[in-house]
This record gives C-alpha cells, sequence and structure tokens, in this order.
C-alpha cells in the first residue's frame, strides 16, 4: 500500500521550501505535490541555525525562520502547505528509491511513487570518527546541521557560562560559532590544520583582518594541528582536547565544523554522481530525466566558469530549487540555469559578501585597519571573484554585476588603485 504523487520533493531543508513556493507560484494543484523529510519542522532558513539561534536574548525561535521568510517573500509555515495541498511528510527518512519503478520506501515502510522526484537532501556534517577521532556522543561535544543539533548547542552553551569552548574547524560553521560563543561570555579556543581561518576562500590578508578582531575579542587561535583525543570524565562528559602537537586545551564544550558530504548515498549506483554529488544538466535534471536535484547535493554546470560545481551555499540552494521547478513546470520557456556563485556570512557585527570564483592573482582593496575592506580575484586577464566586507546594498550589487561580467584587466595595479571604485562605475 502507499501513496501516489505527482511531485515528490525528497528532503526539507531550504531547497525544499523554495522548490514548493516556486510550485505554488507556477500552477501546482493540491494533492500533487508531497515533500518527506527527516526533520521534525516544515523546512526553515537554516543560516539562522548559527546565528540569531544561538543568540543570548531574544533568539530567533520557528516559525519565525520558515522559508522563504526576507526578501518579501511568503512565510511557509505548516499552515501555509496545508493551504496549498502539499502533503507535508515529517519526521520520516527514506531509506531507499528506485529511479526505474520511480517509488521511494520510507523507513516507517510505506511506499510513495512520483512521476517527477527533486532530490534536496542537503549533507551531513563529517564526523571525527571519520578521522580517526572518537568522542562524538559525549552530551558536550556538538556539530551544527539541523535544529536538533543546534538546541544541544544552546543547551551546551547555557550550561558553559564563563567556561572553555574548544572550537574545531576554521570554516563557516567554526567562525559563526566561535562568535556566538564569545557573545554568549565563553573563553573560545580555535583549532584548525591550516595556516589562517576559513582556508578555503580568504586570503592571509582577509582572514587576519577577522583573526585580529576575533582576538580582540578574547578568542585564541592555534593553528596547524588538529586533536588526536578527548579526555572524558566519570559521566561521559569531555573536559579537555588532546591535540595532535602534543599540547592540551580545557574543555566545557567542543563545537565540531569539520566540512560536509552530501546525502547521496540512496542514489549510487542509479544516477551519475560528480563532484561528491549528483550531476545534473542546466535544467537541473539528473542522468535519470524523471529526477532533479537541487541544493547542496547537486553538481551543476556553473556557466560562468565552464565547469561543473557544486556549492554548499543557501542562495544557490535557494535559485537552484526554483529553476528545477520552473523547467519542469515550463520547460519550452526555461533556459539553462545561469547562476553567479554567492556566499555570505555575518558575523559580530561584520558582513561580508563574495561573488564568482577565488582563483588567480588577488588584489585587496579597502582600509583593512577600518571598516570597508575588499578583494577582486583575476584569473587569465579578467575579474572573475570579489569580496567585500562592510558595504552598501549598492556596493554589494555592484560587486555582483562586475563579477557576472567578467571584464577584462589590463593594468592590475590601476584596479588596486580604483579599488571598489571599479566596480561602482561598472
Ligand atoms: P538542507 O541541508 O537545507 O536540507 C536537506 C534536507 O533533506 C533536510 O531536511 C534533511 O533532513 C533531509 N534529508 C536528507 N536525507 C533524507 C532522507 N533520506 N530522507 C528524508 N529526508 C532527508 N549558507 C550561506 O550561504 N550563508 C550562510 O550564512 C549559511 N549559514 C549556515 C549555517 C548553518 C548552521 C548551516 C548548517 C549551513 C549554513 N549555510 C549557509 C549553508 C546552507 O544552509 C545550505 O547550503 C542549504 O541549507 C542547503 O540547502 P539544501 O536544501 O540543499 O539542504
Ligand atoms: P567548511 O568546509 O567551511 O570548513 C571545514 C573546516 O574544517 C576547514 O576550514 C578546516 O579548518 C577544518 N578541518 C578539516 N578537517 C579537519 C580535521 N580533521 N580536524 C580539524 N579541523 C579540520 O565546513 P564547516 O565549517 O563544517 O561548514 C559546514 C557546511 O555549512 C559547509 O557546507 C558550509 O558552506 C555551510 N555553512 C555555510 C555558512 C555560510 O555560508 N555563511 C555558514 C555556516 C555553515
Amino acid at each position: 500500500m502507499g501513496r501516489a504523487f505527482v511531485y515528490v520533493i525528497l528532503g526539507g531543508g531550504v531547497a525544499s521550501g523554495y522548490a514548493a513556493l516556486e510550485f505554488t507560484k507556477r500552477g501546482v494543484s493540491p494533492g500533487e505535490l508531497c515533500i518527506i523529510s527527516e526533520e521534525t519542522v516544515a523546512p526553515y532558513e537554516r543560516p539562522a541555525l548559527s546565528k540569531g539561534y544561538l543568540l543570548p536574548e531574544a533568539p530567533a525561535r520557528l516559525p519565525s525562520f520558515h522559508t522563504c521568510v526576507g526578501a518579501n517573500e511568503e512565510r511557509l509555515t505548516p499552515k501555509w502547505y496545508k493551504e496549498h495541498g502539499i502533503e507535508l511528510v515529517l519526521g520520516t527518512r527514506v531509506k531507499s528509491v528506485d529511479v526505474r519503478r520511480k517509488t521511494l520506501l520510507t523507513a516507517a515502510g510505506e511506499t510513495i511513487s512520483y512521476k517527477i522526484l527533486i532530490i534536496a537532501t542537503g549533507a551531513r556534517a563529517l564526523k571525527l570518527e571519520e578521522f580517526g577521532v572518537s568522542g562524538s556522543d559525549a552530551e558536550n561535544v556538538c556539530y551544527l546541521r539541523d535544529l536538533a543539533d543546534a538546541n544541544r548547542v544552546v543547551a551546551a552553551t547555557q550550561s558553559c557560562a564563563g567556561g572553555n569552548a574548544v572550537v574545531i574547524g576554521g570554516g563557516y560553521i567554526g567562525m559563526e560559532c566561535a562568535a556566538s560563543l564569545v557573545t554568549n561570555k565563553i573563553n573560545v579556543t580555535m583549532v584548525f590544520p591550516e595556516a589562517h581561518c576559513m582556508a578555503r576562500l580568504f586570503t592571509p590578508k582577509i582572514a587576519s583582518y577577522y583573526e585580529d578582531y576575533y582576538q580582540s575579542k578574547g578568542v585564541k587561535f592555534v593553528k596547524g594541528t588538529v586533536l588526536s583525543s578527548f579526555d572524558v570524565d566519570s559521566n561521559g562528559k569531555v573536559t579537555a582536547v588532546n591535540l595532535r602537537d602534543g599540547s592540551q586545551l580545557p574543555a566545557d564544550m567542543v563545537v565540531v565544523g569539520i566540512g560536509i558530504r552530501p546525502n547521496t548515498s540512496l542514489f549510487e549506483g542509479q544516477l551519475t554522481l560528480e563532484k561528491g554529488g549528483i550531476k545534473v544538466n542546466g535544467r537541473m535534471q539528473t542522468s535519470n530525466s524523471s529526477v532533479y536535484a537541487v541544493g547542496d547535493v547537486a553538481a551543476f554546470p556553473v556557466k560562468l566558469f565552464g565547469e561543473t560545481r557544486r556549492l554548499e551555499h543557501v542562495d544557490s540552494a535557494r535559485k537552484s530549487a526554483r529553476h528545477a521547478v520552473a523547467a519542469i513546470m515550463q520547460p519550452d520557456k526555461t533556459d539553462d540555469f545561469d547562476y553567479l556563485p554567492f556566499f555570505y556570512s555575518r558575523v559580530f557585527t561584520f558582513s561580508w559578501q563574495f561573488y564568482g570564483d577565488n582563483v588567480g592573482e588577488v588584489v585587496h582593496f579597502g582600509d583593512y585597519s577600518g571598516n570597508t575592506i575588499g578583494a577582486y580575484w583575476i584569473n587569465k586577464g579578467h575579474l572573475v571573484g570579489s569580496f567585500l566586507e562592510g558595504g552598501t546594498k549598492d556596493e554589494y550589487e555592484a560587486i555582483a554585476r562586475a563579477t557576472k561580467l567578467k571584464p577584462a584587466i589590463e593594468d592590475v595595479a590601476e584596479l588596486e588603485e580604483k579599488g571598489l571604485a571599479f566596480a561602482v562605475a561598472i
């Protein structure tokens, strides 16, 4: 026995919510669309979990940040799905999919069939065990991917006032959580293997701008090493973190952000994979024409770079989801996805945006002892990437526009001298 739908979205995260909104805008009929999610709540804006959710005062809580709140969109509460005749199957893990038969099997034993499937399974946090370190299950060791994880971080934070937190990983989760923990008056030490924070994106100069501020807030950095083990007390709580360089850090709580893996396992052997994700074309369609993939799990052609990429950012999740639905509902009117990669973060009172690709020669601009800093990346004679901290709305739009145009750069010194004015003038 089972249910049948025209459209099924597998996964109830950011991409799923934006796909649902797009379906309703393009005229889905009640009863045609179903969303299946392992999470027990309707899709929400995941970025809130490392920002507003962790604030000591007036923290953000659902339903305030269900998708697609912000940017004048509707906020999709459970009531919204009901009113639009969209079936939300929550708290339900799909344990197998048969793309030939067009069926999904849930952990509860129900078979759900579809005509068109959108895979929006996102990613899971990498565990320390995958690097040979045990102890992830200790109650004061936290990861941060979903609401349950965020509640764990909040509980650990509340019982750690004035104590010590060790943050493992110098990427997005590490930087955003360290800032939140400091705001909660916790002593923070960050540990990561690279020479500076945010090594996937930041140059050493950009990184030191933020690291200086973090240090002024009391954050300590331990770079170029990784943890080797935890000390655990008789209650199973971690009390200290042992590092490979032989040193030891006392810990009342630990936050781990060491990267993610896309959730592709249900489709291995059934769909073509690339770059760790599910390969799609410019219509977000996988190697099976009835199956689409969007968000963190999708490896899609980025026209601007002429190559396939898998991005792990919310703007790409939102836009790829909308594009897939457009391609499904109005195939003749939908061109190939033409996406300008966009990443952002907000920590303390900082706010930065990045567009494009961080390859090639870097030109920094702005006052690195002031509030507005930036950088351009020039590859093969063209501007391909732009970073800006502390910009206005117009300035962010300007760097996005300039990056999309990929202008030829003949004189790098002139670009450096013009700085932000170069993008603004385009
Ligand atoms: P997402 O992870 O949102 O959703 C996947 C869904 O699929 C989940 O509901 C999951 O339970 C479900 N699922 C998976 N397997 C399943 C199965 N077998 N059965 C049923 N359900 C299943 N980006 C950015 O640009 N700026 C930012 O500030 C931030 N901040 C940020 C903070 C934190 C804490 C995180 C974890 C991430 C960010 N991001 C971000 C990244 C951004 O949130 C991310 O790119 C999007 O959430 C990706 O959206 P998806 O819908 O692809 O996956
Ligand atoms: P990340 O890829 O940004 O950073 C991973 C970090 O882990 C690396 O910088 C490195 O310092 C560290 N690392 C790797 N292996 C390690 C090891 N063995 N021991 C110790 N450290 C190790 O990943 P993340 O910070 O875990 O973020 C997870 C996901 O959430 C990413 O997809 C990210 O894009 C997303 N996210 C995005 C934002 C944003 O865009 N503002 C915010 C939060 C999370």
